[in-house]
């Protein structure tokens, strides 16, 4: 089975792009019709980027859980809809197909409605990698509860900043995660954020590692214990909560250039259907695939293609619990072959990482079953792309470089697996519905960036990356402050979204992310803001100011370089910079860690007090001469010493 609105040849994604452009609400209402709707949709979209505010189905009523779930336990109920490898290579699989999977969303549903969740609630979830991950994303969006997945890296600090931001009424998490050959004690960092967090009056404990936890009488429930109230007093079906194309489905959080994370919004109709199509399209995924998303469901890769793009599509989706590098480096290729996997879809980091442990691995394995590869989260390397196609898709599976982020809810620029062209180190052409613009710094649009796609050759060109018209999963909102949404990606360039990425298009239409433009760093493809690790930072008690820059690092793609301002005794550098790696991973988690820390005397400012960060950068990338116009520099001095010293 294929799906009637898979674009299967060149030719045909030229038209529906074409379409698309054309008569947007035509082209989506089209693909709205392969869909449950409870009231099929009239009113297709409505718009303005002023406010900014966008509806798109807005009349209709659905539940995003009767499209990933129920109608393919009619269809097709043993059709595998998660398969589950764990971190241990020698603990059991799981395969779950649709018509299990429905009964376990409609118990867990049951669970959350028991304890006491209502419609427009908000659900903290904080799981390690295992299907009743899933079962609770599922569950708040069957009940019409909106959940914020929280990743396992982030700390209690972290945790209770986002619980607060959105007053989440209940928590979902388990005792503890395996990862790798470490126990992370997800319930005890719970319990640490909770002490701030008094909107949360129920807390479901799922049992994964049996490591000893606290367990607050009145607050927190185990999860087998609810289930099994429920299946005793037989609760076959959960009647979907009827929603509005509008209700929020989920928050996540994401760093920007403001010390604050924010919750970015994404609604139901418009972002299931977005997903869905791009799962489709992009990865050309055909009925009986088994495809893998090696990304964590904590990060939107997880929410889009490992829940719910795929499950609306009735795919099968692989979830892996643990890590590429345990037991050893060929983790990802063992599971490739136990499980012969066709699509497998992952970050340049973990590709950097693997090529390191050279090709012996690999050789030993299986891999005929692959047929497409995927990448996302940063620009993919020359390098790591040609080892990619050469050693995983033996030079027969397209790969394709998947662009787009948080806020989009689903890809938006990439090649379709196959059908259009791929080019090393370009996310190529828009997909169906992006339509594309790239600007200069003064908001002026480059020559020849607003051509048709189909008009060859283009001028090149190499800007500022905004979108024109809405996609339906554009972002509605960031959490209890639109005001923010507006002025981050609505008013940089008045009636545009603005995406943060520069990019350069060549002469065929193809686009390359060349990078944030913003102060925002790309590291192993998650997003740091540089204003809010160095609120960390300065919260060290002996910290006076710090600065912080990406630089170009072989398996991070960018790593952390931090400049710090000193007070106190520096006789032991490394026990000090251990000491403020320390005070990071207690505000934001461990992942934020700089790789490098330099003590220095002072910052390079200009005479207003503005850091220079464009020679802080030259600096940590290794550059010592052609540092730039440094006369504007309040104190030019202080850019030789920090050379002097740079690590
Ligand atoms: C930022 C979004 C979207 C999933 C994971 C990251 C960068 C993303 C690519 C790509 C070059 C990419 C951009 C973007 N990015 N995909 N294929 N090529 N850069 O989501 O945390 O919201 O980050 O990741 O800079 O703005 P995110």
């Amino acid at each position: 089975m294929s799906y009637p609105y898979q674009i299967n040849s060149l030719e045909a994604y030229y038209k529906a792009y074409r379409k698309s452009v054309e008569e947007p609400e035509v082209f989506w209402a089209e693909i709205a019709e392969h869909f449950n709707w409870y009231k099929k949709p009239k009113q297709i979209l409505n718009w303005n980027f002023i406010e900014p505010k966008v509806t798109w189905f807005n009349d209709v009523k659905l539940n995003i859980t009767e499209n990933c779930l129920d109608r393919w336990a009619e269809s097709q109920p043993d059709t595998p809809a998660i398969i589950w490898e764990s971190n241990h290579p020698n603990e059991a699989h799981r395969i779950i197909t649709y018509r299990e999977l429905l009964h376990k969303v409609n118990l867990f549903s049951q669970v959350l409605k028991n304890n006491g969740v209502q419609k427009g609630d908000r659900i903290c979830i904080y799981m390690p990698m295992v299907p009743e991950l899933a079962i609770a994303m599922l569950s708040c969006a069957r009940v019409g509860a909106i959940h914020s997945v929280v990743f396992g890296g982030f700390s209690a600090q972290s945790i209770a900043d986002r619980i607060h931001d959105a007053s989440c009424k209940l928590v979902i998490t388990a005792d503890g995660a395996f990862r790798g050959n470490k126990i992370i004690d997800l319930k005890n960092t719970i319990d640490d954020a909770l002490v701030q967090c008094k909107s949360v009056e129920k807390v479901i404990v799922l049992t994964r590692t049996r490591e000893p936890i606290s367990m607050i009488k009145g607050r927190d429930i185990w999860w087998e214990d609810e289930i099994e109230k429920i299946e005793a007093n037989g609760y076959p079906f959960f009647i979907p909560e009827v929603m509005d194309a509008e209700d929020p489905l989920f928050i996540l959080y994401t760093s920007g250039s403001t010390g604050k994370p924010k919750g970015v919004v994404h609604s139901c109709a418009g972002y299931m259907v977005y997903t869905n199509y791009t799962f489709v399209n992009v990865f050309q995924y055909q009925h009986g695939d088994v495809f893998f998303c090696t990304a964590d469901a904590g990060w939107i890769t997880g929410h889009s293609y490992i829940v719910y793009g795929p499950l609306s599509a009735g795919a099968t989706s692989l979830m892996f619990e643990g890590i590429p590098t345990f037991p050893d480096a060929g983790r990802f290729w063992d599971i490739v072959e136990k499980f012969q996997v066709n699509i497998l879809y992952t970050a340049p980091t973990a590709i950097r990482s693997l090529m390191s442990f050279g090709t012996g691995f690999v050789d030993a394995k299986n891999l005929s079953s692959l047929k497409v590869l995927g990448t996302v989260g940063e620009p993919i390397n020359e390098e790591a792309w040609h080892w990619y196609d050469t050693h995983i898709g033996k030079n027969k599976c397209p790969i394709v470089d998947t662009w787009w982020q948080t806020e989009t809810g689903g890809i938006m620029i990439s090649n379709l697996a196959g059908i259009t062209p791929a080019k090393p180190s370009y996310a190529t052409l828009p997909l169906p519905g992006i339509q594309t613009l790239l600007l200069d710094e003064n908001g002026i649009p480059l020559k020849g960036s607003d051509a048709s796609i189909e008009e060859l050759p283009h001028e090149m060109a190499s800007g500022n990356l905004c979108i024109k018209f809405p996609w339906p999963s554009i972002l509605r909102t960031t959490y209890g402050d639109h005001e923010r949404c507006k002025l981050t990606y609505f008013s940089t360039y008045p009636n545009l979204y603005f995406t943060g990425d520069g990019c350069l298009r060549d002469t065929e239409g193809n686009y390359r992310i060349t990078g944030r433009v913003d102060d925002v760093l790309n590291v192993s493809g998650h997003r740091i803001g540089t204003a809010e690790l160095e609120n960390a930072i300065n919260q060290h008690s002996g910290v006076i100011e710090s600065a912080i820059v990406g630089y170009p690092h072989d398996v991070k793609g960018q790593g952390i370089y931090a400049y710090v301002i000193y007070q106190g005794n520096l006789e032991d550098k490394k026990l000090v910079a251990a000491d403020i790696n320390q005070t990071v991973t207690r505000i934001i988690g461990a992942i934020a860690k700089p790789d490098k820390i330099q003590f220095v005397s002072g910052l390079p400012k200009t005479r207003s007090g503005k850091i220079m960060r464009r020679i802080l950068r030259k600096i940590a990338e290794g550059e010592s001469e052609n540092l730039g116009d440094i006369s504007t520099l309040l104190d030019p001095e202080i850019v030789q010493a920090i050379v002097g010293e740079r690590i």
